[in-house]
């Protein structure tokens, strides 16, 4: 997959870019991430990319020219997602990053000072996408955010090929705890049963916890998840615990 983020600050996103598991993902020619500077097409020679916004007020507005510039020189083929990020557009969610992995190119646009000329959104953008309800200086992290989440649903780009499948959001709950050596830290000890060895209890435990904390801190997305009866029987079960006091 391409990904082509438009910026103006291409040295904020190139050091997260040559690290990890992106880093390979490159190396291994499995992603192609390629930064445009928008500044460069800029097209006075203060390489002005700002102005002030029609009708007043504070902040500078991102100038359509530059942008729309950048954007057309980039190759055409294949057609690419043209994506603005934006505090604006719809939440980003793993569903999307679903979507988005589907496909082969995606532009990435990262505004900067009150946000990009509306003319960028009408002009070229396909869907605006927001990283959450707060604001933040730029694009960069976002669009970064969305480079990440999209590769780790590529095919080979994670280690094993099933740790994006189990990943929180995946099947709709929150992941279960993980924990690892040593097995007793502070006087806090590691659940019995992942130190059983009985695959078929391993797995009904994590279920349980995944829908444990799903309960607690996202009793929301309980009603949307596809759950089985097992899934069902577990939840009574919870119930019965936390009736009795089961901290979880
Ligand atoms: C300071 S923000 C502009 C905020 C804008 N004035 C507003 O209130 O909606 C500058 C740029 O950062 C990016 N940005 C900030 N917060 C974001 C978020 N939550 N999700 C996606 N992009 C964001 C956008 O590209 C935005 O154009």
């Amino acid at each position: 997959m391409i990904f082509d983020i438009l910026t103006l600050f291409p040295q904020a996103c190139a050091a997260y870019l040559k690290a990890s598991i992106l880093d390979r993902a490159q190396k291994a020619g499995l992603i192609t991430v390629r930064l445009t500077d928008v500044r460069e097409f800029s097209f006075d020679r203060h390489r002005t990319v700002d102005d002030a916004p029609y009708g007043g007020g504070d902040g500078m507005v991102m100038k359509v020219e530059p942008v729309v510039a950048a954007l057309e020189s980039l190759p055409g083929k294949p057609r690419p997602r043209i994506v603005l990020l934006s505090p604006t557009g719809t939440p980003f969610t793993q569903a999307v990053a679903q979507e988005l992995a589907g496909l082969e190119r995606l532009v990435l646009i990262c505004g900067r000072y009150e946000g990009v000329d509306e003319r960028v959104r009408k002009l070229a953008v396909d869907q605006e996408i927001s990283l959450g309800d707060f604001v933040l200086s730029g694009g960069e992290l976002p669009a970064l955010a969305v480079v990440d989440a999209v590769s780790r649903l590529i095919p080979g780009v994670l280690g094993g090929s099933d740790s994006a499948a189990a990943d929180s959001f995946s099947d709709g709950l929150l992941e279960h705890p993980h924990y690892t050596r040593p097995p007793e830290y502070r006087g806090l000890g590691v659940p019995e049963v992942l130190l059983s060895g009985n695959h078929a209890a391993i797995a009904r435990w994590r279920r349980k916890e995944s829908l444990r904390r799903t309960l607690r801190r996202r009793p929301e997305l309980l009603d949307a998840a596809p759950l089985g009866a097992q899934d069902r029987e577990l939840l009574a079960e919870i119930e019965q615990e936390s009736k009795a006091g089961h901290s979880g």
